[in-house]
């Protein structure tokens, strides 16, 4: 089979492609990215020079190179990672959201729905839910209701894509999962953020009360449920992708400390995100269901392994807070800190 994924070269991305090679070495991948500032080539080292394997440098809302790639590599199925994925800078500056979430989207199913590609598996996110209050779990049919302008830009590309099936029989499948967290992480996102910062004995940004609840998935079992979306998921369907795994964030935060010997006293309370969602809860039960998929790691294994992936590639790490991101931080961070008692 010969698989068309894109956004490839960044945290998932890169993730999917490691563990779909290992498990189908019969099968081919054409990566197609970018590289945004959250595209890196290092994450996919393992598997540059394979013959099954080909990267190519460009952007999904292009539409002629999009029609030209699948035309040269005929791909049966799509995986589409590629996206905009971070809901701060989604905040600082909606545009980039809007064109690759959105139109990147929509140029990939027109280019699907002319080369008749065989399945069509939309990577999509819990956060098109919006925040639920306790004890509420989304469903596949939960109404829609993101919060940011990352989410406002994912929900409308599932209702695109399955709006593509729906008129033109394009075969597309939506899943939902709930926040990933594990290797090769962009240390942007909370859990990476916290580790690198506590391993650099760095403050530990802790947006409003820190009560704010989220659904905790470990990358690899993510890649499973992919998996038996490309080869068992039905066209037409949205499937939730859940860890199973409810955390306030001040407790993940304090659980890093603890497992990285770094004090309390690094916990930061910082200025709240702008219409920043509470909650957010998903059920799965529809995917181990149809699917026969559960989440198999448990978080007190899966963030062990991935503060030791951290604390073992320094020089990743060093290379990604460099340059650009080092002002990102500061435009973000700076002068956001306040004096909470206590948190
Ligand atoms: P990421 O930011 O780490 O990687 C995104 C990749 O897409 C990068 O390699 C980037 O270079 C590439 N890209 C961005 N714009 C592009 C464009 N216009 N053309 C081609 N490539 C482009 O993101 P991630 O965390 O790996 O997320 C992957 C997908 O999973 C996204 O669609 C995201 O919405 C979804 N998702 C993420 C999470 C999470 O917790 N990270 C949870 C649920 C769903
Ligand atoms: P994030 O990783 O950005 O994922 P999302 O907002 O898409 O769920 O953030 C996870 C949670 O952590 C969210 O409630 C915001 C919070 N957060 C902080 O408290 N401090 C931070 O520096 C960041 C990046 C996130």
């Amino acid at each position: 089979m010969r698989l068309l994924i894109t956004g490839g070269a960044g945290f998932i991305g890169s993730n999917f492609i490691r563990y779909y090679l290992a498990r189908h070495p019969e099968d081919s991948i054409v990566n197609l990215d970018k590289l945004t500032y959250a595209g890196n080539l290092e994450n996919l080292a393992e598997v540059e020079g394979r013959p099954a394997y080909r990267f190519v440098k460009g952007d999904i809302c292009d539409a002629t190179l999009v029609v030209r790639l699948l035309a040269e590599e005929r791909p049966q199925v799509v995986v589409h990672f590629a996206a905009e994925s971070h809901v701060d800078r989604s905040i600082l500056a909606p545009s980039p959201a809007f064109e690759t979430n959105l139109h990147g989207t929509f140029t990939l199913l027109e280019a699907a729905r002319q080369y008749k590609v065989e399945r069509f598996v939309h990577i999509s996110t819990d956060e098109v839910y919006g925040s639920l209050a306790e004890p509420l779990e989304a469903d596949e049919n939960f109404p829609l209701r993101p919060g940011s302008p990352y989410s406002a830009a994912k929900a409308g590309s599932d209702l695109l894509a399955l709006s593509f099936y729906t008129t033109y029989g394009v075969p597309a499948v939506v899943t939902r999962a709930s926040n990933n967290y594990g290797p090769y992480q962009f240390p942007e996102k909370f859990i990476p953020l916290m580790i690198t910062n506590a391993l650099e004995n760095w403050p530990l940004p802790i947006y409003g009360d820190g009560r704010q609840v989220r659904d905790w998935l470990f990358v690899e079992d993510h890649c499973a449920a992919i998996e038996a979306v490309v080869e068992r998921g039905r066209a037409g369907e949205i499937y939730n992708i859940g860890g199973n795994c409810s955390w306030e964030n001040l407790s993940v935060a304090r659980e890093i400390l603890r497992l990285t010997g770094r004090p309390e006293s690094l916990l930061a309370s910082v200025v709240d995100r702008p219409g920043h969602d509470r909650r957010y809860a998903l059920s799965s039960a529809k995917i181990e269901r149809e699917l026969g998929w559960t989440p198999r790691v448990e978080f007190a294994e899966g963030l062990a392994r991935t503060i030791e992936w951290y604390r073992s590639h320094d020089g990743w790490v060093k290379r990604v807070k460099g340059g650009d991101y080092r002002l990102y931080y500061q435009q973000h961070y700076e002068n956001r800190e306040q004096t909470f008692s206590r948190l």
